[in-house]
């Protein structure tokens, strides 16, 4: 079969179905917008409210290939060939337009025509009833009856979930040979060893399940069809397993250089490689997707997974962060067409470290924990670890009790879990009853009862960064207490110079000191009037309600913040100038590194555009104005003509930030005192995030240089590399991709050259009733370059023909070119009859004239065959 690239497959698969008229969509999120499941499981998920009529589809054909991840199995992954989290689904729709036939006979189509497998070791199975498709695949694709399988609902049935569209299916399946048999006399389609593997699964979704289990008639008769592209290329690359394909190897190259093992010399290490690829995928793509870390949800598995590769690396002996790694592999085999690796791929490297540094600080703990536990249940004899010890692992180590299971399945330890739910529901009783605690009967919850019982916090961070204040109220897990000692917990202060999240700017964070002991600040944030602090104390000493502290906000972010913030202003004004008046803030958030702007307009910035606003913002930052802000009623604000945040709730008093002559705005925030103190003011990216609505990603100050200094090197490594300056590193650049052009198209021409003048080395010779056959096979040659080779190679003295064949290497077509010398002519040799017949079976066409003929098809691979039917043909024109 001939070799082809994941990414080739995926492509041809697109274009297969835009020939059939489906109109081709780019993989939709990994996140579903259907709350029914945490991840798109399937091609046809995205597009449900399709299925169910509730959205009219703008084509009724389309063709995807949808990022998925299922983890209704995440143990077995990497323990198997074939398990995974991640992977792709190539798939075909169809909403009231094609069905069965179609679904079926273009599905062989492709499957035999156009990646060439083999028609013999196709099967097709069907759902016992479905008459439809049993006569489709008998009479129409012409498949023998011994090779379609009836199964039942189980096997043949495919819902979406437990509710939502579904239908019969028939699945398509591949013989792999003999050698994965699992060898029971039984072994044969839907047996669930290796040698028959299902490649592709039509569906033809007809009912919408209910609650109640009835399912009713979809409005239209669908189509919905899903091919695991990992599968496809590992039938197609002739490999044994999906892991041994391109879309896999450089990854698990990647992890043996480092381990210095070899893959495949120890099952225990590749399992462990496996893992660690399968999972590096999901949480790259994951985040890609805006999926975060969390204790549930979505959130949840993607930690989990994180946390399972970080395991089986340490199985590996890999030491310190290497998740990111991967992030460059990953990138160079998938970063086309899911370019969200590249753009996200700060965001996504900067998470994984995060969160696997997170866990590798309790990793060692817990393992320890777990080991010496082990070692002494083996002492006592037991084989089973108690709940209490996997909720330990669980709540304190963030070992997901998956995790826990899957340790001591290695050890052959069973788990307790009747133990552990025990010990999880002792933990949420806890929770519920504290969160009882909170709520208080008579003025709801506890932030209201404070509120209720001190009124609004005082803020004083507008003009300080360091204060003291009186404890008011400390909170835990438990409710208001009197003291804590140590952990996370709240604080409530009387005066805090602490900004509370709000208006897209983030909470402050920093240390309050009581009596020179140190409690840090982990993030502000406001309930209602009041601004609560999460802080947690590291050291053991008890603080008190009514003590004072001295609070101290980390005062370089917090500038870092106000640089930004300022800016987030500067930028609305200056995208009114330069994009007009219709631009409205549509969002917006600012933190220490970044500010990030969303509006509303129409189309794509151009770079000139970028570049103006850029330069009206540095302008003003250079015009070193000193900001004035006051707070005013509204409407005095509204008189004043400040802009107002359509969907913000504005108290009576406001607060007007003005940057005179330039911009005037509603807000609470944070700001430099003079545009100057910005420094310098970069637009990193500008994007849409859908209709009508774009996103600017800036940065000021440092960040500015640091991203300079970052730019300068690579200059300074390309102009080193290229041999030039700066001013010519563009020509150069394009000099070379010209160079690079114009060498291939001399080496292909010296190839032909080569060829041409050694034809005679390239042709295979036979004798046929008294007449020389040459025949020649090339890789992509013109079909006037075979006419020439076939010229020369004519010119013999004995009668000869001359069969010449090139192959696209690139979608596998064959060009046929026969040319006969007078003596064969005379002999009654017809080189029209022969391509025209040879090109039948190529599926294609072709004809000529007697001493020459040309023609092709787009079936390649049945070459052999069509040279065979010519030497048949020759014989019998030769006896006429
Ligand atoms: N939705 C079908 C599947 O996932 C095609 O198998």
């Amino acid at each position: 079969m001939k070799y082809r690239t994941a990414k080739a497959l995926r492509e041809m698969f697109i274009k297969f179905w835009e020939e059939k008229g489906s109109k081709h969509l780019p993989s939709f999120s990994l996140v579903p917008e259907d709350p029914s499941l945490l991840f798109t499981i399937a091609g046809m998920v995205p597009l449900k409210p399709y299925y169910l009529g509730i959205k009219e589809p703008e084509y009724p054909r389309v063709v995807t290939s949808q990022k998925c991840v299922r983890t209704n199995d995440i143990e077995n992954v990497g323990r198997t060939a074939r398990h995974h989290t991640f992977f792709e689904m190539l798939g075909n729709f169809s909403w009231g337009s094609y069905f069965k036939h179609e679904a079926i006979t273009w599905a062989w189509e492709f499957l035999t025509e156009r990646v060439g497998l083999d028609p013999e070791r196709l099967y097709a199975t069907i759902y016992k009833d479905d008459e439809e498709a049993y006569n489709v695949w008998h009479k129409d694709v012409g498949l023998p009856e011994n090779k379609i399988f009836r199964f039942g609902q189980d096997d043949n049935y495919w819902f979406m979930g437990d509710t939502g569209p579904c239908g019969p299916c028939s699945e398509i399946y591949y013989d792999r040979g003999e050698k994965y048999s699992c060898g029971k006399p039984t072994c044969g389609v839907g047996c669930d060893c290796d040698r028959y593997m299902e490649i592709w699964n039509l569906v033809f979704t007809q009912f919408d399940r209910q609650k109640d289990g009835s399912m009713p008639l979809l409005p239209h008769k669908n189509i919905d069809t899903g091919m695991g592209l990992e599968r496809l290329a590992s039938v197609v690359q002739e490999v044994d397993t999906d892991y041994e394909t391109d879309l896999f190897t450089p990854l698990i190259k990647h992890t043996c250089e480092k381990a210095g093992i070899k893959y495949g010399d120890n099952p225990k290490n590749d399992m462990a490689v496996r893992v660690i690829a399968d999972h590096v995928r999901s949480v790259a793509f994951m985040l890609a997707d805006g999926v975060l870390p969390s204790n549930d949800g979505p959130g949840y598995v993607l930690r989990r997974l994180l946390r399972r590769a970080v395991r089986f690396g340490k199985l590996l002996n890999f030491d310190g962060l290497f998740l990111c790694e991967y992030m460059p592999i990953l990138i160079d085999i998938m970063g086309e067409p899911y370019r969200e690796l590249i753009t996200q791929r700060p965001v996504i490297e900067q998470i994984i470290n995060l969160e696997e540094e997170k866990f590798n600080k309790t990793l060692k703990q817990g393992t320890e924990l777990f080991d010496s536990e082990i070692a002494s249940l083996k002492a006592k004899n037991i084989t089973q670890i108690p709940g209490d010890v996997i909720f330990t692992l669980y709540d304190t180590f963030g070992f997901p009790p998956e995790l826990t299971r899957e340790m001591a399945s290695e050890q052959n330890f069973t788990l307790d879990e009747e133990g552990f739910k025990a010990a999880m529901n002792e933990q949420k009783e806890r929770a519920r009853a504290s969160s009882k605690q909170k709520k208080s009967a008579l003025t709801g919850d506890i932030y209201t009862e404070l509120e209720n019982e001190f009124g609004a916090t005082k803020f004083t961070g507008y003009e300080k960064a360091n204060d003291t204040g009186k404890i008011l109220a400390l909170i835990t897990s438990d409710g208001r207490v009197d003291s804590v000692t140590s952990g996370e917990f709240e604080i409530i202060l009387d005066t805090t110079p602490f900004y509370a999240e709000r208006g897209g700017e983030v909470g402050d964070i920093g240390t309050m000191t009581i009596n020179g002991h140190a409690i840090k600040i982990l993030n502000t944030i406001p309930h209602g009037k009041i601004i609560v602090h999460s802080a947690r104390l590291d050291d053991k000493n008890e603080i008190k309600v009514g003590d004072e502290v001295l609070s101290s906000v980390d005062d370089e972010r917090r500038s870092a913040i106000r640089r930004n913030h300022t800016a987030t202003h500067l930028l609305h004004e200056a995208l009114g100038r330069v994009l007009g008046r219709h631009v409205r803030q549509a969002g917006s958030l600012v933190n220490d590194m970044f500010l990030r702007f969303d509006f509303t307009h129409h189309s794509p910035m151009s770079d000139a555009e970028i570049a103006e606003a850029e330069k009206i913002i540095n302008q003003e930052i250079l015009n070193n104005v000193a900001l004035d802000i006051s707070e005013h009623s509204k409407e005095e604000a509204q008189a004043l003509g400040a802009k107002a945040l359509f969907d913000e709730k504005y108290g009576d008093v406001v607060r007007v930030v003005n940057v005179p002559e330039f911009s005037m705005e509603l807000c609470g925030g944070l700001h430099v005192s003079r545009t100057g103190d910005i420094g310098a003011f970069k637009i990193l990216r500008e994007e849409s995030i859908g209709s009508g609505t774009r996103r600017i990603l800036a940065t000021t100050g440092m960040n500015v240089l640091m991203l300079m200094q970052k730019l300068f090197a690579l200059r300074n490594s390309l102009t080193a590399l290229l041999m030039t300056d700066e001013d010519g590193l563009k020509d150069k650049a394009a000099a070379l991709v010209d160079d690079l052009k114009t060498m291939k198209n001399q080496i292909q021409a010296a190839k032909l050259k080569e060829l041409l003048e050694n034809s005679e080395r390239f042709l295979e010779r036979e004798e046929l009733d008294g007449i020389l056959i040459q025949t020649g096979r090339f890789p992509d040659i013109q079909a006037n370059m075979l006419r020439d080779i076939g010229d020369k190679a004519r010119a013999r003295p004995e009668p000869n023909i001359v069969i010449l064949a090139s192959l696209s290497t690139e979608d596998n077509s064959c060009q046929l070119c026969v040319m006969a010398d007078d003596k064969a002519v005379n002999m009654g040799i017809n080189a029209g009859v022969l391509v025209k017949e040879a090109c039948a079976i190529l599926g294609g066409k072709g004809g000529g004239r007697k001493n020459l003929a040309q023609g092709g098809g787009r079936e390649g691979a049945k070459l052999e065959e069509a040279l065979t039917k010519i030497r048949e043909l020759v014989k019998s024109q030769l006896q006429k």
